[in-house]
């Protein structure tokens, strides 16, 4: 096992993610991956005064950690320790929409990775947890002892792209019961024939059990809908992903929701209906400078997403939200007009009751 430093999370394309999002004094947004509150510290100097920030973080170390880097801020500030798969219910509970800017910063902060027990890192010697949240049921060492071999191949090759994932699953067959970090990736470099190259072999394996476990890929592509509808005309939406498998979510669905018809190629006439919600405002994805990488190597494989909110009601929340939007306007301080704001949530309490269900 390597010995690790202990660091703090430095905030990764901190400087980019504030001129994506567009950050204007008066503004609210949210970080819905609050981690060590580095984005969200950027966030509420920049939007001072005035400035509304909504943080929530599924790991309630997180929240602990934020909250203090974030007391100066007080008033302007709402932790909420909660899964950003319930995104829309929070922002309804808090009457927090709608908003100028969201941000997800994917993956893991340092401390998790860093921390005794959490085990995230092959690095340190821990239980198989990797759960986000203490209150998630299923951990990393049950989906390793319990689920079959075929389905082990099939999350190691699908979440990790490993190209070793059956000889890896084979022998975590063959070597269970496994209780630690330690235990795994051990298994993991006697498949792969031991250590060669740079990467742990278990870095995917770790991977593809983290992204099982916390549901990450079905959590994304959830959260990125809701968080579109709680965007204001002009607002903005930004994603900074450290996989493949989380910026190819984030680029489909960007494009789609920047498209006005999704009916296939070969169709005539549109019948799905479907309006551009979005436009994509990172042509090119931003990534880490050299001095960047330099300075904090976690940044290397950083991929940012920007897109913006255009107008394009398509049930009757969006339309109530947009008739407002348009009547508040993006000037700063409007957005906050009280009365419009309780019309707004009026409108849309209303609309969630009425609303049919499965319907997010
Ligand atoms: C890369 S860190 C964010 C770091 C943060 N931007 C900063 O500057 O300190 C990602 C954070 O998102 C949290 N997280 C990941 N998936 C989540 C989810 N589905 N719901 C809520 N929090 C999540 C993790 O617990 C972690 O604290």
């Amino acid at each position: 096992m390597d010995t690790l430093v202990k660091t703090t999370h430095i905030p990764v394309l901190s400087r980019e993610v504030i001129d994506t999002l567009g950050v204007l004094p008066g503004g609210r947004y949210i970080d819905c991956t609050l981690g060590s509150g580095g984005h969200s510290q950027a966030i509420l100097e920049h939007s001072a005064p005035g400035g509304q920030l909504l943080g929530i973080d599924a790991d309630p170390d997180a929240i602990q950690r934020s909250g203090e880097r974030l007391k100066s801020f007080d008033k302007s500030v709402l932790l909420v320790n909660d899964n950003f798969v319930n995104l829309k219910d929070i922002c309804i509970k808090l009457d927090f929409f709608p908003v100028h800017g969201i941000l997800f910063d994917l993956g893991l902060a340092s401390p998790q990775l860093e921390e005794d027990g959490r085990g995230f890192s092959f690095q340190y010697d821990a239980p198989l947890d990797m759960r986000f949240s203490p209150t998630q049921r299923i951990t990393a060492a049950d989906v390793v002892n319990t689920y079959s071999e075929i389905e082990l191949v099939r999350i190691i090759k699908t979440y990790g792209e490993e190209i070793h994932s059956r000889q890896i699953a084979k022998f975590i067959i063959q070597k269970r019961p496994v209780h630690t970090t330690g235990q795994l990736a051990e298994i993991i470099t006697q498949a792969v024939g031991g250590r060669h190259g740079k990467i742990h072999p278990a870095t995917r394996t770790f991977q593809a059990l983290r992204i099982v476990v916390n549901h990450e890929m079905e959590h994304l592509e959830s959260a990125l809908s809701q968080a579109v509808s709680l965007l204001g005309f002009g607002g903005k939406i930004v994603v900074i992903s450290y996989h493949s498998l989380e910026d190819r979510i984030v680029k489909h669905f960007f494009q789609k929701e920047a498209k006005d018809c999704l009916c296939p190629p070969e169709a005539m006439t549109c019948s799905c209906g479907h309006k551009a919600n979005l436009k994509i405002i990172t042509r090119r994805i931003i990534t880490p400078t050299f001095a960047e990488t330099e300075i904090n190597p976690r940044s290397r494989s950083a991929k940012l997403r920007g897109a913006e909110r255009i107008i394009a009601p398509t049930h009757q929340y969006e339309q109530a939200v947009e008739q407002l939007n348009c009547s508040i306007g993006l000037v700063t301080g409007q957005w906050r007009r009280p009365g419009l704001i309780e019309k707004l949530r009026k409108t849309f309490l209303s609309m969630q009751k009425n609303k049919p269900s499965g319907r997010k």
